[in-house]
This record gives structure tokens, sequence and C-alpha cells, in this order.
């Protein structure tokens, strides 16, 4: 029995979406279980040939033997997880999925207060989902759960009931968390951060289960940082620099064009301790050290490439034990043998 969590190391979008395909289609655990803040998510999963942006849909459905499910602490917009059912059709996530009786719902009226604000869009730089106003909601009491809203009967469980049991029973369970330590409401770069604690524990407590029950904490950094919307970013490089290194990017929810820059190993410290992280997943190797792009294979990669992993192990003190050298989930350096 192992039950894992994957949580991201900076700003969100450490490629995320990219990790948890790879890890779930190779481990297969027996339930995938979302947590995080909600649909201002984006992860980018790119599977037999096709690319998917999920934001609420766990990104572990491509393993096809898994129960997706969406935990409490996860605010659900039906507008958005209808549509991914229906984009995701062919993998029968509709068959899959439950979703935790006490989830908050989104409604419209959270996007149009989330959008019409001025300090959230303007000032924060929010993604428009809805999110801050539907926590805000759920603080205040006011909320509508899941279990309030008939189009969701079908769907609707008790996931860390099941959950619990599940790791009772010796199975495994996948926890995938969303946004990154740098967005956390109270380890993050205050007021420039998401709605919600977005660190390993309460990612736990988001599907239900209690910190002894953890096994691994993977948090995954991309090998140079990215961030949309507004706040400190003590290692942002110009955009003239970022084109120069073919580092360019755009946000999967709001096609924003993403700030960039280096990595920083104090930010990769504070968030391995706060997380409790066990692991280290690195993605986007190959942006960095395009000689090493695709590679399955440790052994090939450049000094320089094999001199960066190393400084990252030793100023956080946690193994990389997955490095990710593309963005389809084949294109993934697997060392986890290698801590047995
Ligand atoms: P959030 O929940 O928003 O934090 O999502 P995320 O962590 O899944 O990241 P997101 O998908 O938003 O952005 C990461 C981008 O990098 C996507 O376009 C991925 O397809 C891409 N990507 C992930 N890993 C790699 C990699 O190793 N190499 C390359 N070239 N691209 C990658
Ligand atoms: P909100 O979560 O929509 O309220 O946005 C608050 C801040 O968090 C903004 O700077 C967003 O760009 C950022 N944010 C929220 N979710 C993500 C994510 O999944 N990836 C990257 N940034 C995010
Ligand atoms: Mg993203």
């Amino acid at each position: 029995m192992t039950c894992s969590i994957l949580t991201g190391g900076a700003w969100g979008d450490e490629g995320k979406g990219k990790c948890i395909t790879y890890l779930c289609r190779n481990d297969k655990p027996d339930i995938i279980a979302r947590a995080g803040v909600g649909p201002n998510a984006g992860h980018s999963v790119e599977f037999d040939g096709e690319k998917y942006g999920l934001r609420l849909i766990p990104s572990g459905f491509v393993h096809t033997g898994g129960e997706l499910m969406i935990g409490a602490g996860v605010l659900v917009d039906p507008e958005v997880f209808f549509q991914e059912i229906e984009e995701l059709k062919k993998y029968n996530v509709g068959e899959r999925t439950l979703i935790d009786k006490r989830c908050s719902i989104i409604k419209p009226e959270h996007r149009e207060r989330d959008k019409k604000s001025d300090h959230l869009s303007k000032k924060i730089g929010s993604t428009g989902s809805g999110c801050g106003p539907a926590n805000a909601d759920r603080v205040l009491r006011v909320s509508d759960l899941a279990q309030d809203i008939p189009e969701l009967e079908d769907y609707i469980t008790d996931v860390s009931l099941n959950v619990n049991n599940a790791l009772d029973e010796g199975r495994d369970v996948f926890i995938e968390g969303s946004q990154g330590f740098s967005l956390s409401l109270f380890y993050g770069t205050y007021p420039y951060v998401t709605s919600k604690d977005t660190c390993a524990s309460t990612f736990a407590a988001d599907v239900g289960i209690g910190p002894t029950k953890v096994d691994e904490v993977i948090n995954v950094f991309k090998a140079y940082i990215t961030r949309v919307g507004e706040g400190p970013f003590p290692t942002e490089m110009t955009q003239e620099e970022a084109e120069a290194k073919g580092l360019e990017e755009y946000g999967v929810v709001t096609g924003r064009r993403r700030r960039i820059g280096h990595f920083d190993m104090d930010l990769a410290k504070e968030s391995c301790r706060i997380n409790g992280a066990t692991q280290i997943a690195l993605t986007c190797v190959d942006k960095l050290y395009p000689d090493c792009a695709r590679t399955q294979d440790y052994s090939v990669l450049s000094a320089d490439t094999k001199k960066f992993i190393d400084e990252i192990q030793t100023a956080t003190g946690v193994p990389v034990t997955i490095i990710s050298t593309g963005p389809d989930l084949k294109d993934t350096i697997d060392l986890r043998d290698e801590l047995l």
C-alpha cells in the first residue's frame, strides 16, 4: 500500500499534469484523488497524440483502470466538470469519477464577482474562475454543497471514506495537488496568492486523510520558474532574455503570457521543507539543456545537467527521482528504483 501526494514546488504550472500522467500510467494506483483549490488550475496532459488542458478531472484519468475522485476541499464548477467529462468521453471518465458530497460549488455569480473585482482581477491577477469568491462564501458558511445539486446526484460520494477504506485494504492511492507552494495563502507571496493553502498537508485534508497515512510527497519543479499574475518574483528575467533562451509560455486557463525566471534554490529549500517532500520531480530539463530532449536514460545527460540536478539535491536534501525531458509521458527518466 502506498499513499503519495504530488505538490507544485513554486507558482504552479511546474508540469504537474505531465508528472501525474507518467506516475499514474506507470504505478497504476487504485484511486486517483484530486486535491487543491479548484478549476483555477490548468494541467497539461499530452497522451496518445492528443493534448488536454484539465481543470477539474484528475490528470490521472490516463490510467484507465483507476477510480477518479474529487476531494471535499476542492471547489467544483459543474459547467467545467460536465464539459471535461464530455471531452474525455472515450476514456469513460463519466463512469469513473466521483465527487465528495461536501465540495463547495462555484456558480456563475462567483465567476462574475471574481472578474468584476478590481482587487482580484487586476491587483492580484486572478484566473477569473470564481475560486476566490467561492472559498470566501465557504468561510462565510453560505455555500451550496455538491450534495445540494440535482445534476451531480449520480456522482456524489464520501471521498474520505473511500480513500481511507482503500488504504486499510492495502490499495494504492495517488493524490494530485494543484497550484504551487508560492501561491499558498499562508506560505506564498501574500497577498499575491490563491485563496487556500497549497501544501501537502492541506492536500491530505482536501481528500480527508490524516498525515499519518501519507508515505511519499513528490514536489514538482520546472528547471526554470514561471509565474502568471501579479506579485514578487525574485529570480525573474526580462522577456527578451526569456525569449533568447526559448522559454516563452502561455497559461492553460487564461492564455496569459507567463513571467519567466531562473531556478530559485532558496525557494526550492523552503518549498521542500514545508511540504515535507520525500522526492523531487524536475520537469522541462530539455528546455534548459536541449541536448537531453526526450531521453529516458540518465547516463546520457550532459555534465552540466547532472551538476544542476546534484545542486538541487544537495541544497534541499531531497532526491530528484523523476526527470522530465519532454511533454509526452514517455519522455521521462525514472530513478525511483535507485532509492530502494
Ligand atoms: P498547474 O495545475 O496549473 O500548476 O499545471 P501544471 O503543473 O500541470 O503545468 P502546466 O500544464 O500548466 O504547464 C506546464 C507546461 O510544460 C505544459 O505545456 C506541459 O506540456 C509542458 N511540459 C511539462 N513537462 C515538460 C518537459 O519535461 N519538457 C517540455 N518541453 N515541456 C514540458
Ligand atoms: P485565483 O486562484 O484565480 O484567485 O488567482 C490568484 C493567483 O494565483 C493569480 O496570480 C493566478 O494567476 C494564480 N494561480 C491560480 N491557480 C494557478 C495555477 O494553477 N497555475 C498558475 N497560477 C495560478
Ligand atoms: Mg497550469
